[in-house]
């Protein structure tokens, strides 16, 4: 590991949608007779992050990247890559960062494309963003991870919707975490988690896609640590954050002890998982899965406790399935840019939806009473939308 090389992530800016549904309130509206105390631990979710029926992966991508922008006053004039990474796209054929490149007025001598591996594109997005700035290709770029997390209703995977999107700045001398060359990478081909064209929702196997997830987590660092000559227990102790792709946050708690285990590493692992991983599950346990945006949100929400430069290890699955596990330096200045964003307080700012409310936004395309600033649908004709601001 060369924690040293100076390129990673300079900004990061989450957009949450400003509604949310109380996931143990819905778990007693679907419980029909059953105890919830079950699947509500099972998954660990509190609340999940809910968008108006106007919002779409683009305007919360959009939202997103105007908003890095404005909040950490990038030089867009430097900007020559944006990627999207999603996988709730609307288009076979369109990038959806085509329209985020006009929202965001970045310079026409700006790459423009999308990528898709599930939840994991955005980290090949990313490690490919850091290598070409690293290679002097590009000065800087964007990556953003956008997604609306939807599932059957009455399934038991309605408790871990969310929607939401993460920014990301890629630059030289990053302000928030180096990312190290070198990544372990794990990947196998498994029916564990798919959406069919023109299906809404996709097709899960809930118990196979947690199985899958553990094995491919497992698999990524092992790869890393073969490939970088560590002993696995000299790496998990330099770390001080380890943090997941959290669907739920019991699954990545379930990982790292798999991870304890696999490593022969559990002698402290109650202890390690408190201060290791725990703070990077406060964040998605209020918002729910952002899909390809998961990793990062998580990466947020252990940097508001970030006070100095820290080793980061951060785990990556797409279900199908791929895992990449990286590390990075964190940047000494990285708690105060994130803290800077007040996430806890624009959680805390939300509308609380009643089950009926949810059901008639995220199911029925209706509306509901809230106010909204930002980018919004304005129109689709013959499939083409068209974007506003408000
Ligand atoms: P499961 O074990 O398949 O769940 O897990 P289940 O349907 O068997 O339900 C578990 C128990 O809860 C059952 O009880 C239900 O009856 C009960 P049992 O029959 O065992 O006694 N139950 C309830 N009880 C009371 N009140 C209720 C209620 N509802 C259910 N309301 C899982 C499925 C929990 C994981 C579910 O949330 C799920 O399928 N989630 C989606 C898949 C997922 O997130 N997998 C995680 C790893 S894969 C990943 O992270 C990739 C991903 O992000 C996508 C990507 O990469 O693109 C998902």
């Amino acid at each position: 590991m060369n924690p040293g090389a100076a390129v990673g992530i300079d900004a990061l800016y989450a957009y949450i949608p400003g509604n949310y549904v109380d996931v143990r309130e819905l778990a007693e509206k679907r419980a029909n007779g059953r105890d919830t105390s079950k699947i509500l631990s099972l998954v660990g979710q509190k609340e999940m992050a809910i968008p108006f029926g106007f919002e779409d992966p683009v305007t919360m991508a959009a939202n997103a990247v105007a908003g890095m922008i404005r909040h950490f006053k990038a030089d867009v004039s430097k900007i020559e890559r944006i990627v999207m990474a999603t996988e709730s796209a609307f288009d076979f054929s369109k990038a959806g960062s085509s329209f985020v490149h006009e929202m965001a007025k970045l310079k026409r001598g700006t790459e423009v494309y999308e990528v898709k591996h599930a939840c994991a594109s955005g980290t090949y997005a990313l490690l490919d963003a850091v290598n070409a700035v690293r290679a002097g290709e590009i000065e800087t770029a964007v990556v953003v991870m956008s997604d609306i997390c939807r599932y059957k209703k009455g399934s038991s995977a309605e408790y871990t919707q969310g929607a939401g999107a993460v920014a990301l700045l890629v630059a030289k001398n990053p302000k928030i975490l180096a990312i190290s060359p070198g990544t372990g990478t794990c990947s196998f081909n498994v029916a564990d988690f798919y959406r069919p064209a023109g299906s809404e929702t996709p097709v899960v196997d809930g118990r196979l896609s947690m199985e899958s997830y553990i094995k491919a987590v497992c698999g990524s660092f092992s790869d890393y640590v073969e490939k970088a000559q560590i002993m696995p227990h000299h790496l998990l102790a330099a770390m001080s954050h380890i943090i997941f792709h959290t669907p739920f946050p019991k699954m990545a708690e379930n990982a790292f002890f798999a991870l304890c285990k696999e490593t022969g590493c559990r002698r402290r692992e109650k202890e390690d998982f408190e201060r290791k991983v725990k703070p990077s599950l406060s964040i998605p346990s209020s918002v729910g899965n952002v899909y390809t945006a998961s990793l990062y949100l998580a990466l947020a929400s252990a940097l508001e406790n970030a006070t100095r430069d820290d080793i980061a290890g951060l785990f990556s699955y797409g279900s199908g399935c791929t895992s990449k596990f990286f590390a990075g330096r964190v940047a000494p200045q990285a708690g105060d840019r994130i803290r800077s964003l007040g996430l806890l307080k624009q959680l805390s700012a939300r509308r609380r939806l009643s089950i009926a409310e949810y059901e008639r936004v995220f199911y029925e395309g209706g509306e509901i009473d809230n106010e909204y600033r930002g980018f919004r649908v304005r129109s689709i004709r013959n499939g083409y939308r068209e974007y506003g601001l408000v």
